[in-house]
């Protein structure tokens, strides 16, 4: 072996995607692809109204269609204990309505029919009658006297109050807010947002009457969670329920949950003992599946007159729609909004979180973010903004002075987290570089004199990621570790199997070339096996970045265990003691003899060859094979950060923005693939243009949705975003095996505070101090009448 690797074949140098051409070619399998023999198609009918009484459901006709196989309602699945199923909140949810309507959209009934088309039409010959109810629709009256009662299911629910909870300590917040020199307090919402992945929500369910076995085709984030939850629900053995989660198109959290339909599709083939497809159409995706955010927030600031930031205080009002279908670690109900306190080293604070139900979509999941995050974000970045400008101190300058010192690190924060490493000046500085800064402020100073509105923006972040240490987190009872089984075959070549998957973030290379990093084989020697509950270790799945913090370790140290068993292979095929040999540069030398390799392949070959192995530590001889599996609980989260500035134009005339510059500086740590990172990143910071100007789940007073459709539920494009300039810092996470903390998100939620900032800053000649996204033109250009419309 040389005695340098090659980096484009080995480790963390690759930058290629090797799932790349297949998604290029249109050569992925998605739910939606896949055809079996005989297989069915199943509708769902949607209730039409947001809140209602069912008078009566009469299928009568629906059943008499000559395509239709099966028409179930929810009196059907109730007579098999089947109507209701537990969310991943502890709360239940209706898989059909039994009782009542709660939320436009909810499923009502579903049919199982030849092929699509007629599965569609009978919907339309189910008759029921609704005896329509007065909705909760804004979550500010959800709590009012008198208000209509959402969860009369639950027994003894007087009100819509769906739980309440707390971290800081709020006595020490009131004493730093009672004797600070300038305290500020600002209402904002993040708006109900939704992930819109392009690929929708979709199932193709196989039972087999004879042997009792469930395979289950599914967009999913999570399958072994999902198996688990199905076993439990429908009684199904675990062992004979297999999930597949094949190609994913997007999830960004939106397939985490498990929604009624893929329990129907389960159903429909129980009852019907052929397999049944069933797919979402856009609508329904967008209607009926779990959103975003939907936070009504007051946050508050203390400080001194020259800028150091005392103490920060929040209120929360949390809409989470009909059913609390959040996916969320159990102890966590507001998800990780503790970190609220941001990036910077403060001496108070406290946030109370309310969360109530309405007559809206279930929900929320963490779109693009590690549970709740991209809120807690929002607000501090929104604060801090505001307090500069309080105290005429610029924006940048601002954050420097109340940053976590890069020696406090690892650093406990007034609520609780344990940050476990940066150096957040150093980020700061080298968004500000990329930027020039300066020159962009001495820029927008002369054109504001000419009367031309630019806005710089700046936000920093810290996301807490890689969920999480089974001592403080579980979801619906399981710990949330994850998994890896890695074997070594007989010509070196690898197979790593894991329990996380991919929805287009590119695990097949770079699980690989973590295998590669640690192995020294070549990247293109490890193949790796995903998304098949039976090919692929327990684990509790993709989402809140946590695949490389928690699963990528479990690689890792999987394959250090083969490596330290080759290392008594080694020692015997070089007959050198075992104390002798050292692994370096991809190979086990004989310390002071670098000239001796014995490569992982040449091991493998002695593991399973026709030669008696040597002894191991026990004296015993070692079992022959080359191969290791992990359970990876984490010490910790892990806690990447990013500096982001951005740079815009909006239109006095119609307040229309342009975002023209956004610079963003990322630390994830060690980075496994650096095309990978930018990709993450450049997808992420459309999510945040998007989140800022655009997107918005909005309904009439009657509950009826407003973003049914991507005409009306506006997402980016290439359009409306510039080219990306990013950069790097590389702290390594002190408690991930290989340094590396997860990034999938970080974008997602650094980006929106600092489009909005910019905006706010551009708004300055007309003393806008604060507007909630989105961003519209309508929504800033009444902002600069003075009249900012509440969402
Ligand atoms: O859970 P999810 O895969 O969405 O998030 P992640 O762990 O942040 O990883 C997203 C993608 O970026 C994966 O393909 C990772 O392997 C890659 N990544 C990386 O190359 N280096 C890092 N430090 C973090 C993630």
């Amino acid at each position: 072996m040389s005695a340098a690797l090659d980096p484009a074949e080995h480790g963390f140098g690759r930058r290629t995607l090797r799932e790349a051409p297949r998604f290029v070619r249109g050569r992925g399998t998605y739910v939606d692809d896949v055809q079996l023999p005989g297989m069915l198609h199943l509708a769902v009918l949607r209730a039409p109204v947001a809140h209602a009484r069912i008078a009566s459901i009469d299928t009568t006709a629906a059943q008499a269609h000559p395509k239709v196989k099966a028409v179930v309602t929810g009196a059907d699945l109730a007579e098999r204990g089947l109507a209701w199923m537990p969310t991943l909140s502890a709360d239940t949810q209706a898989v059909l309505v039994t009782d009542k309507v709660r939320f436009q959209g909810q499923e009502v009934a579903f049919v199982v029919a030849e092929d699509r088309y007629s599965a569609r039409d009978a919907l339309e010959l189910i008759e029921v009658e609704y005896d329509v109810l007065p909705p909760v629709v804004d979550a500010r009256t959800a709590l009012a006297p008198g208000a209509p009662l959402v969860r009369d299911d639950v027994e003894g629910r007087t009100d819509n109050l769906c739980f309440e909870w707390e971290s800081g300590d709020a006595a020490a917040t009131a004493a730093v807010f009672e004797r600070a020199e300038v305290t500020l307090a600002q209402d904002m919402v993040y708006p109900r947002i939704h992930p819109a992945p392009m690929e929708t929500c979709g199932a193709v369910a196989d039972y087999d009457r004879i042997d009792r076995r469930l395979t289950l085709w599914s967009t999913s984030q999570a399958p072994h969670a999902h198996r688990t939850l199905y076993a439990v629900i429908a009684g199904l053995p675990e062992h004979r329920i297999r999930v597949i989660s094949p190609d994913v198109g997007g999830g960004f959290g939106n397939k985490v949950p498990i929604y009624p339909g893929y329990l129907c599709a389960i159903v429909g083939s129980m009852l019907t003992g052929r397999p049944v497809k069933w797919m979402e159409d856009r609508t329904e995706n967008l209607v009926s599946s779990t959103f975003a955010r939907d936070y009504v927030m007051r946050g508050e600031i203390a400080a001194t007159r020259d800028g150091r930031i005392l103490g920060l205080r929040s209120q929360v009002l949390a809409d989470h729609g009909a059913f609390n279908a959040a996916a969320t670690p159990t102890k966590y109900p507001a998800g990780f909004f503790g970190v609220f306190t941001g990036s910077y080293d403060i001496e108070a604070a406290h946030c109370a979180v309310t969360a109530v139900h309405t007559n809206k979509a279930p929900g929320g999941v963490a779109y693009a973010c590690s549970f709740r995050i991209a809120e807690a974000v929002y607000l501090v970045e929104r604060m801090v903004d505001l307090l500069a400008r309080e105290l005429g101190i610029d924006p940048v300058e601002l954050r420097r002075r109340n940053f976590i010192r890069p020696d406090a690190f690892p650093y406990t924060t007034r609520t609780g987290w344990v940050y476990d490493s940066g150096d957040y000046p150093a980020a700061m500085a080298e968004a500000v570089r990329i930027a020039g800064y300066d020159e962009l402020r001495a820029e927008q100073a002369e054109r504001r004199a000419r009367g031309e509105l630019m806005g710089i923006g700046v936000s920093f972040f810290t996301e807490a990621v890689g969920a999480g240490p089974r001592k403080d987190m579980d979801m619906a009872g399981l710990g949330m570790a994850d998994g890896c089984e890695l074997r070594v075959y007989p010509t070196g070549k690898a197979v790593v199997r894991i329990s996380v998957q991919s929805q287009g973030q590119g695990h097949e290379t770079t699980f690989a070339q973590i295998v590669s990093e640690e192995l020294g084989i070549p990247v293109d020697d490890v193949d790796v096996v995903h998304g098949d509950t039976d090919l692929t270790p327990f684990g509790l799945g993709t989402y809140g970045s946590r695949s490389t913090p928690v699963s990528g370790a479990a690689a890792v140290l999987a394959a250090r265990k083969v490596r330290e068993k080759g290392r008594l292979l080694a020692s015997s095929v070089l007959e050198a003691a075992v104390a002798d040999m050292e692994w370096a540069d991809g190979a086990y030398r004989v310390k002071g003899d670098p000239g001796t390799a014995v490569t992982i392949a040449e091991v493998a070959a002695r593991a399973y060859g026709a030669r008696d192995l040597p002894a191991g530590p026990d004296g015993e001889p070692l079992e022959g094979g080359l191969e290791a599996s992990v359970s990876y609980n984490p010490e910790n989260l892990t806690y990447p950060y990013g500096a982001y500035l951005c740079v815009v134009d909006v239109d006095p005339g119609t307040g229309k923005v342009a975002v023209r510059r956004f610079i963003a500086v990322d630390d994830c740590g060690t980075r496994i693939n650096e095309a990978v990172v930018e990709g993450q990143v450049h997808r992420g910071l459309t999510d945040g243009v998007g989140i800022a100007l655009m997107e918005y789940v909005g309904y009439d007073e009657d509950g009826n949705c407003l973003a049914g459709s991507l005409m009306d539920y506006l997402i980016p494009t290439a359009l409306e975003v510039p080219d990306w300039e990013t950069g790097a810092t590389y702290i390594a996470s002190p408690h991930h095996p290989i340094g590396a903390k997860g990034v999938g998100e970080s974008s997602t939620v650094g980006s929106p505070p600092a489009v909005v900032n910019a905006v706010l800053d551009a708004l300055q000649p007309y003393g806008v101090r604060h507007a909630d996204m989105p961003l519209t033109p309508g929504r800033v250009w009444e902002a600069m009448q003075g009249n900012p419309t509440p969402p």
